[in-house]
């Protein structure tokens, strides 16, 4: 199962000491877990013209606000690993890194081409619902530490790891969505699984620490949640209905019973403790059963 056969023969205890010597870093993804780069193209610009979910304007919204922060997001985040690619020893990590940037790049591409043709199809305007993340990533680029920049790339993909995790575990959530639209976010919610430790693990392996993930993940979430509500109230500016009808019955989409983002609250407050780490939610059966639905043919590496 895994790509990294020879490697796999290596114990955790000679990963330690390797690690201690050489400040080279450790992997601790499992082995078993293989960190794919699928090549996967979507063709959904005549559905993104629609209220692809469940024909209802708030749950669309919210998804193609979560789409709109990737393209830029996943560059950040590329961008953070990429500066220490060079200081990482392991070859496991570093494969793992690597299978991290095809995974992110390729969904960069995928959200850019969603998002132009979103735009495209209801005449709104993508540099204008990307200015505020354009202009946090820049400022962050600019003014932030290196390592700082990685911990806010560590806290994001621990939120969008525990929402791919909410996407499986509860099916309501993209229940009703266009066949290709849950396509395409189960693919995104996979992957995103898979490489789910790649950014902390290089954190810890360059000599990050708890204090500066806790504090990044404090400012990670006032600012990814600000985003989004940010995002969806652009795209539903031209709403003509009750608003206040909308966002209750939204509210209730994500919090209500069977809601998309709840039971999201033990697994995020998990990343506070000293010794957490992204595998102690341990849902590979889950991304097992997901797999089955992708079928071996699907998987190009590129
Ligand atoms: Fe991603
Ligand atoms: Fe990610």
């Amino acid at each position: 199962m895994t790509q990294h056969g020879g490697l796999a023969t290596f114990t955790t205890a000679a990963f330690r000491g390797e690690y201690f010597m050489t400040h080279s870093s450790l992997s601790r993804t499992p082995e078993d877990v293989d960190i794919v780069t699928r090549n996967r193209q979507f063709d959904i610009e005549e559905v993104l013209a629609t209220n692809w979910h469940s024909d209802d304007v708030f749950k669309t919204a919210f998804f193609n606000a979560l789409s709109i922060l990737f393209p830029l997001g996943e560059q950040f985040f590329i961008d953070s690993v990429k500066a220490y690619r060079s200081e990482i020893d392991d070859p496991v990590l570093q494969e793992r890194v690597k299978g991290f940037m095809g995974q992110e790049s390729v969904h960069r591409r995928e959200h850019q081409k969603y998002n132009e043709a979103l735009c495209e199809a209801h005449g709104l305007d993508l540099e204008e619902l990307e200015a505020l993340v354009a202009k946090r990533k820049a400022f962050a680029q600019k003014h932030l530490p290196a390592l700082r920049q990685l911990a806010g790339t560590v806290a994001l993909e621990h939120l969008t790891a525990i929402m791919a995790d909410a996407t499986f575990r509860n099916p309501a959530t993209l229940e009703g969505a266009h066949p290709k639209m849950k396509e395409l976010w189960h693919w995104h919610a996979l992957e995103e699984t898979e490489h789910k430790a790649v950014a902390f693990d290089v954190f810890e392996a360059v000599g990050g620490g708890t204090g500066m993930r806790r504090s990044a993940m404090i400012l990670t979430t006032i600012e990814f949640t600000h985003h989004v509500i940010r995002n969806m109230r652009l795209l539903l500016r031209d709403y003509k209905g009750s608003r206040i009808k909308l966002w209750f019955g939204g509210m209730k989409f994500l919090f209500g019973k069977n809601g998309a983002l709840r039971g999201l609250l033990r697994p995020y407050l998990d990343f506070y403790r000293k010794d957490f780490h992204p595998w102690d939610h341990d849902n590979r059966e889950l991304v097992g059963s997901v797999m089955k639905e992708f079928g071996g043919g699907t998987v190009q590496p590129i």
